[in-house]
């Protein structure tokens, strides 16, 4: 059973701005986790996933790999060495290139002697709605039923788990799998881009072990007080 953490995702356009971000919390003697996503990882590279371990930093590299097994299976042995904690693809790649995928990140995570990382699934990405699957993507099942057969896929490939709203959350629980949830505001907060948003509270009763909060706390006028009344929450 893994412990419930709130990750800080670090949507900056470069690391001068990550690390303005973080020097109060370094101050604090806090270590969050952190999510890296494509804008920050295709600007600063490998070195910066280096740099902030040496700072501590446990990291979720947020890169959504899609592409054919063989190619998939080499990036994540490039990934698995880089020894961060979490990361992840998209499951509409199939069964077979997830399985890949988990080959050739435990495989890189051994070879430098680290810890194979926790490997999860974008089921369906948040801005596809019943209209887009049916009308672009000519799938004729529902929302709700193509995210669960994509959940056992990636349950059958020997993933960890899903990247998914609170609301879903409890779908990943019953399959045995790890949820991990962003869209998350605080009451009162401001929704922004997000539809469906719940509260570190409620993800936590629906069983989420990992939520993934942005602007709540990166654009707080106190960031530090912001991620620990989340992480109060979502103790
Ligand atoms: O600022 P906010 O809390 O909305 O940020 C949420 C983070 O989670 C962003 O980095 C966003 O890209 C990511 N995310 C999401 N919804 C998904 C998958 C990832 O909001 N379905």
């Amino acid at each position: 059973m893994n412990k419930r953490e709130v990750i800080i995702a670090c949507d900056f356009p470069s690391k001068q701005e990550l690390y303005a971000f973080l020097k109060p919390f370094e101050n604090a003697k806090i270590e969050p986790f952190l999510k890296i996503g494509m804008e920050l990882f295709y600007r600063e590279g490998p070195e910066l996933i280096r740099e902030l371990q040496k700072k501590g930093a446990k990291i979720f590299l947020d890169l959504k790999l899609y592409d054919i097994p063989n190619t998939v299976e080499n990036a994540m042995k490039n990934i698995g060495r880089l020894g961060v904690q979490i990361t992840n693809l998209h499951a509409s790649g199939g069964v077979k290139m997830m399985a890949s995928a988990r080959k050739g990140l435990d495989e890189g995570a051994l070879s430098v002697g680290a810890k194979p990382p926790i490997l999860l699934a974008v089921t369906l990405l948040t801005s596809i709605d019943e209209v887009v699957l049916k009308n672009e993507l000519l799938v004729g099942e529902s929302l709700t039923k193509t995210v669960k057969h994509y959940a056992m896929n990636a349950k059958t490939a020997g993933l960890d788990g899903i990247v998914c709203s609170a609301h879903e959350a409890s779908l990943a629980v019953e399959l045995g799998l790890i949820a991990l949830t962003p869209g998350i505001r605080m009451d009162g907060d401001a929704v922004n881009d997000q539809k469906r948003v719940a509260t570190p509270a409620y993800a936590k009763e629906q069983g989420s072990t990992y939520i993934v909060v942005g602007r709540p706390i990166t654009a707080s006028p106190d960031p530090v007080k912001a991620y620990l009344a989340c992480a109060e929450q979502f103790s």
